[in-house]
């Protein structure tokens, strides 16, 4: 009898633990995202990437003239990091700071989202995971773009 309770017992916690474990298995890992672009080497190539191509696309380029692009490289890479599920915390200042003061539209909002896809796919980055860092950054439009 009580050896019938404690193999009940074994099951039931057998059974717990594999429904468990396929849950986890489920939901995809937090920082999915962050892996599939490469972890923080992989972003920081991109970004490495991204800022020449911001510099020469004539829809925007004339908001970095004053720009500290060293600086913003590492902050953007934080950013990514973040957004993507990473280790990591963005210390920079908030969107609406950042870009308060250069009449930001949505058409140039709409070009360096374009050209951080470019960057990405020189990367390697399949589309699927691209999309989903840009739709991750969707939202900061509202606060970015003020024209
Ligand atoms: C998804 C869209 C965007 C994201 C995620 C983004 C992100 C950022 C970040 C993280 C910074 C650094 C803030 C800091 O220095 O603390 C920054 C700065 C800046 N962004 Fe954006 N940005 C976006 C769109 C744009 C657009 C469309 C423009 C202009 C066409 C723009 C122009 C700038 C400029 C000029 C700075 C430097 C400001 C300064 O020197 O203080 N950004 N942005």
């Amino acid at each position: 009898m009580r050896t019938n309770f404690i193999r009940l017992s074994q099951q039931i916690a057998g059974i717990f633990a594999v429904s468990l474990s396929l849950s986890a298995f489920a939901q995809s890992a937090p920082d999915a995202m962050y892996q599939e672009l490469g972890a923080k080497t992989g972003i920081s190539k991109i970004v490495e990437d991204f800022l020449p191509i911001v510099l020469a696309d004539t829809r925007i380029n004339a908001a970095f003239k004053d720009t500290d692009m060293e600086r913003l490289a590492l902050m953007l890479t934080e950013q990514f990091c973040e957004v993507s599920g990473g280790p990591c915390k963005y210390s920079g200042k908030s969107m609406t700071e950042a870009h308060k003061e250069l009449n930001v539209t949505n058409a140039q909002f709409n070009a360096l989202a374009e050209d951080l896809q470019i960057a990405m796919e020189k990367n390697h980055i399949p589309s699927s995971v691209s999309n989903k860092l840009v739709a991750k950054l969707a939202p900061m439009q509202r606060p970015i773009v003020t024209k």
